[in-house]
């Protein structure tokens, strides 16, 4: 299966620069599968100017809710009928910034399945949690809560200390809690589990994506910083195994 390289703009980028970063992303020779998750209002935008590619569009949040009084909030199904694909769900700066718990975020991929986008769910620990020997027993906890039954989708697993630090775990690291990762969602979905992509993040680079992306059980990245840029994008993308 192909690798997925999401790439969360999180609150950067503007309506003018996209143009040249869609017709950039359209020239680049295909290698991962592409997904571009900017802010709310430029995905129709993004969405229509990469109409008839393979790339996929993707939101950074949606309300659990269907429509209604929830003034600032966006619905998974206005988001799919705009041209979203994709839905990042529990990431740690909504969890920490929005005080997003595991039950909010479990409402959130519930909605967004029912809607048919595929949410991208967002574990990872605190450096304190590392520490401390914690940090799988804190990704598993995460995983129970936060994933309803009828979840099918991505997991990314964002160290917390890793965004947009410059810092990444080791590779042992990474793997071994992918493994968990694996371990987990087997044990919770007994028919879907062993082919839910897990993806890595937290300070994916071109100069680290090769080695990121080749370990075991990581199926792709969730790109911050870097994804801003198309070329730093693409090579990260370029970076992944083909197959
Ligand atoms: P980063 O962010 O690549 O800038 O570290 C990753 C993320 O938060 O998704």
């Amino acid at each position: 299966m192909a690798q997925i390289i999401a790439g969360n703009w999180k609150m950067n980028g503007t309506a003018a620069g996209l143009g040249a970063y869609a017709a950039a992303l359209r020239a680049a020779p295909g290698h991962a599968a592409l997904v571009v998750c900017p802010p709310f209002p430029l995905l129709p935008g993004l969405a229509a100017a990469l109409a008839g590619t393979k790339i996929a569009v993707g939101a950074q949040d949606c309300h659990a809710g269907e429509s209604g009084a929830h003034t600032g909030d966006v619905s998974a199904v206005l988001l799919k009928e705009i041209g979203s694909a994709y839905v990042i769900l529990g990431h740690s700066e909504r969890r920490a910034d929005h005080g997003e718990s595991n039950a909010a975020v479990n409402g959130k991929v519930k909605a967004a399945v029912a809607a048919g986008l595929v949410p991208i769910v967002c574990v990872g620990e605190t450096e304190q949690e590392r520490d401390a020997g914690e940090a799988e027993d804190v990704v598993r906890t995460q995983l129970t809560h936060s994933l309803p039954e009828s979840f099918s989708g991505l997991i990314a697993y964002e160290p917390i200390w890793a965004i947009g630090t410059g810092r990444t775990p080791s590779e042992a690291d990474v793997a071994a809690m992918h493994a968990a990762i694996r371990e987990a969602l087997v044990a919770q979905f007994p028919a879907s589990g062993t082919a839910t992509p897990i993806l890595y993040g937290g300070s994916v680079k071109p100069g680290n994506a090769a080695a990121l992306l080749g370990l075991p059980e990581v199926g792709g990245a969730l790109v911050g910083g870097a994804s801003l840029n198309a070329a730093d994008f693409l090579a990260i993308a370029a970076a992944a195994p083909s197959d």
